[in-house]
């Protein structure tokens, strides 16, 4: 494993303070969520710290809590009214900031026009919206009446958005006029309009103004925000939530084709995140935190919208693409701001470094002190590079393993308690009260530096509640591959120190840019061509996204492969799925390699697009599919060189 000498400063060595509180942590975990559960406002204190039944766990039992409250309500009673929650940055170079103050007014207004289209407790509201305030704000609305929200990332397709609304039935769907997104317009308003007519039980849209287009809204079932806002009430009273009553549903991938809607608590998952976010951020009132991730996927939820405004920190937010209008945009950003915790994406990282490191040095970025990574692993050229370019050799990275069900980080070092001495490339060592471990496929411990499968060993508060409406999928993804522990689909190793070094998926899911994206989902999106009958998607190694999407894909009978094919197909996925699903390479083939039983093997297309060796092939049907699959790749990569 690569070590990196760091400067004393980070080297705490025995770091005694964090291994106590881990072991006390472990020891008595229920005392010890307790005592930082107490450091939120509760309104009615639990019953019981933790209701385990494998594998559901029920944290802060009678508890009841708002999450709204804790975002705002308990700043505006302090000094921090008056202090910037928001520093919003707009892709053309518009800003806003937003006090405290202001936000507690917003989220109160938003609240009451919510309760006003006859949304109350329990109902399910989707937010289709771009990286705009308005969709912060709208969350902590629905969070204050009790309403449980799902963001839908904007870069989903009008099918995308109609498959998620019409899973959790919405009542209301909230979208805006547009999106700019490098200089352009993205009509989520038309997307939006396509998808509600696939769904009944959407019965009122709201519409946000974000880039003046000319959309219909088509009274009374459509409404746009700014006239609704003209009868909202300044106050409405936060319900007070059971611990256990859902804040949020958001969908991930998963290997069916099928996307799955994760559903987290209100208590548990504020706690886990309150917690986390201030021993790996070490946040201090003063701190400027920039957390580059959307909105849309958990990042933002956790680290952008909950988190940080639970502990009242001042969060910058940025609408548009990191390199527009020029690839300097993000370090004018942090210039701009004097952001102090730069959390960001070992893709976006990669992808600057491919533009040199002189854009970097241009700008003052002295005023940070802390980076972080998240959402995949971040190689060791790209960490050096990072904490070189970026934090000027200063500030040390926290590699922060998470996922979309964890609700909160799992594995990062911990500044915020004792910084851990960094190994580039490892996430370090799990949160206090995390129990983790890397197993063989016999669920046993992999021998130390052995590559296994990552598993969690005993409930966290801010573990998913469940996959709304599918109690079984959920028992069948996370518990039945290891008796009585949670499998997290990553393969990693356990090093001489004990330190985590997480290495990819271990299942069929890719991670484009940080994106997950099921290979599944994908194979049902090419399968609905008209002419495709047979499908099958792999990953393939990229330098800057860590993985690209490529397509094998069986014509029918009689059509023929060509360019503009391949272009439709391209078109269809966009449709279907949106842009982050369109493929990077796309071969037509007469046979997709199978086993005995029929089931395609990914491996050997897998090894095919990586040009790495095929291994095994005894259990393949027609191994002669194989050859044609090596050739038709070859050909086709000779005829694509040929063409340049
Ligand atoms: O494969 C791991 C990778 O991202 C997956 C979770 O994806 P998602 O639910 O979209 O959430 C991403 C942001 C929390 C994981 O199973 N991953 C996330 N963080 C890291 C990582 N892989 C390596 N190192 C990380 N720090």
């Amino acid at each position: 494993m690569t070590e990196l000498s760091l400067p004393f400063k980070f080297r705490y060595l025995p770091v005694k303070k964090f291994l106590d509180m881990y072991q006390k942590s472990l020891e008595e975990p229920e005392e010890f969520w307790a005592e930082e559960a107490r450091k939120l406002d509760w309104f009615r204190t639990w019953d019981k710290v933790l209701e385990w039944k494998p594998p559901f766990a029920r944290w802060f039992l009678g508890g009841r809590l708002n999450a709204s409250h804790i975002c705002v309500d308990r700043h505006v009673k302090t000094w921090r009214r008056s202090k910037v929650a928001i520093y919003w940055e707009g892709e053309s170079g518009d800003s806003r900031a937003l006090s405290y103050s202001t936000l507690y007014r917003e989220v109160n207004r938003y609240a009451s026009v919510l309760r006003n289209c006859g949304v109350g407790d329990g109902d399910k509201v989707a937010l289709y919206l771009p990286m705009i305030p308005e969709l912060l704000i709208f969350m902590l609305a629905c969070a204050r009446i009790g309403a449980i929200h799902t963001v839908i990332f904007s870069g989903f397709s009008a099918q995308a958005l109609a498959d998620r609304v019409n899973d959790i039935q919405a009542k209301l769907l909230i979208t805006a006029d547009g999106g700019f997104r490098r200089g352009k317009v993205v009509p989520l308003k038309n997307i939006a309009d396509e998808a509600v007519t696939k769904c009944p039980s959407v019965e009122k849209v709201i519409v946000v103004k974000r880039t003046n287009s000319p959309v219909t809204v088509k009274t009374p079932k459509e409404s746009w925000l700014d006239d609704l806002l003209k009868d909202a009430a300044l106050f409405v009273e936060p319900e007070l939530v059971e611990s256990n009553h859902p804040l949020y549903i958001l969908y991930t991938s998963g290997t069916t084709g099928k996307p799955k809607g994760i559903v987290h608590s209100t208590g548990g998952y504020l706690v886990h995140n309150c917690s986390a976010y201030k021993w790996v951020f070490n946040l201090r009132e003063e701190s400027i935190y920039w957390c580059t991730a959307d909105i849309g996927w958990v990042t933002g939820h956790s680290q952008i919208v909950y988190a940080p405004l639970a502990h009242g920190a001042a969060t910058v937010i940025y609408e548009g693409a990191p390199d527009y209008p020029t690839i300097e945009r993000w370090w004018d950003i942090i210039e701009k701001y004097g952001v102090t915790v730069f959390y960001t994406s070992p893709t976006a990282i990669r992808m600057f470094m491919g533009y040199g490191e002189e854009m970097v040095k241009k700008h003052d970025l002295s005023s940070l002190e802390l980076l972080g990574s998240v959402g995949e692993p971040i190689n060791p050229e790209a960490w050096l590079w990072f904490y070189r370019n970026v934090g000027g050799e200063r500030c040390p990275i926290v590699d922060t393993w998470w996922q979309t069900e964890t609700g909160g980080i799992m594995i990062s070092p911990c500044p915020g308690i004792e910084c851990l001495p960094l190994k580039r490339g490892s996430a370090t060592l799990p949160l206090p009260g995390v129990e983790v471990d890397v197993v063989g496929e016999d669920g046993k411990p992999a021998p130390m530096e052995q590559r296994g499968f990552l598993v969690i060993k005993r409930p966290w508060p801010g573990m998913l509640l469940g996959i709304h409406g599918d109690p079984e999928r959920y028992r069948e993804t996370y518990w039945s591959h290891f008796p009585g522990v949670y499998y997290a689909g990553d393969y990693a190793v356990k090093d001489k120190d004990g330190y985590f070094w997480v290495l990819g998926r271990a299942d069929e899911v890719l991670k484009v840019a940080g994106h997950r994206i099921g290979t599944a989902e994908l194979e049902d999106a090419v399968v609905s061509h008209p002419q495709i009958v047979e499908a099958a998607v792999v990953g393939k190694a990229d330098p800057v996204k860590g993985e690209s999407i490529v397509v094998f894909a069986r014509l029918k009978e009689g059509i023929e492969s060509s360019p503009d094919l391949k272009k439709g197909l391209a078109a269809h996925i966009r449709k279907e799925v949106g842009p982050i699903a369109v493929p990077d390479e796309v071969y037509f083939v007469t046979k997709l390699p199978k086993t005995r039983s029929g089931k395609v093997m990914r491996r050997v297309l897998k090894a095919v697009a990586n040009n790495t060796s095929i291994g095994d092939l005894t259990t393949l049907e027609d191994a002669s599919s194989v050859e044609e699959i090596i050739k038709a790749y070859q050909e086709l990569k000779e005829g694509e060189v040929k063409k340049k």
